[in-house]
């Protein structure tokens, strides 16, 4: 479509639009994976599904799980039990090398629990936003200046203007 924004850009109207292009970016990364057989491309693609998940799980429960929780709580909170069980594993790979057949166990095991997380986000939240007459505007606009925020960040963090400690 014509009116499309630039790819990059955060669809401030249509904030679940974006959580799937994260997944889509993250069903890619994992493809790419497991597909894989050469340790170069395995290391690369697991640490930018790190990456990914962090900031998209962060993203998630600050601002849109709250926004969307009256649809259906309880299956919020179950989707905050996933991230608890995602989390832990991205931050064990976080610690390792990615080169060795442990961390390739535990990399599958987190794509895994991520790729059935997210199908169930898109398969049983998403569908019922639309009817649930929540506004979605406010939402994406409080979430794109939580990603700018995020981003802004972690490039602090990485060029040492932030020191960890
Ligand atoms: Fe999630
Ligand atoms: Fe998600």
């Amino acid at each position: 479509m014509a009116t499309d924004k630039a790819a990059g850009a955060f669809p401030v109207d249509q904030p679940v639009k974006a959580l799937i292009r994260d997944h889509d970016m993250v069903r890619a990364l994992a493809d790419r994976y497991l597909a894989s057989d050469n340790p170069e491309v395995r290391k690369q693609a697991g640490t930018q599904i790190l990456q990914s998940l962090h900031m998209h799980s962060r993203l998630e429960e600050s601002i849109f799980y709250p926004a969307v929780r009256s649809i259906d709580a309880s299956l919020i909170s179950h989707f905050e039990q996933d991230h608890l069980k995602v989390d832990d594993l991205v931050a064990t790979l976080e610690g390792m090398s990615l080169d060795d057949s442990h961390s390739d166990t535990l990399m599958r095991e987190l794509i895994s629990a991520v790729t059935a997380h997210i199908q169930e986000e898109e398969n049983q939240l998403f569908p019922r936003i639309e009817g649930s007459g929540i506004d979605m505007t406010p939402v994406g606009l409080q979430m794109q200046s939580f990603e700018a925020n995020l981003v802004h960040t972690q490039a602090q963090i990485s060029d040492g203007s932030i020191r960890r400690r």
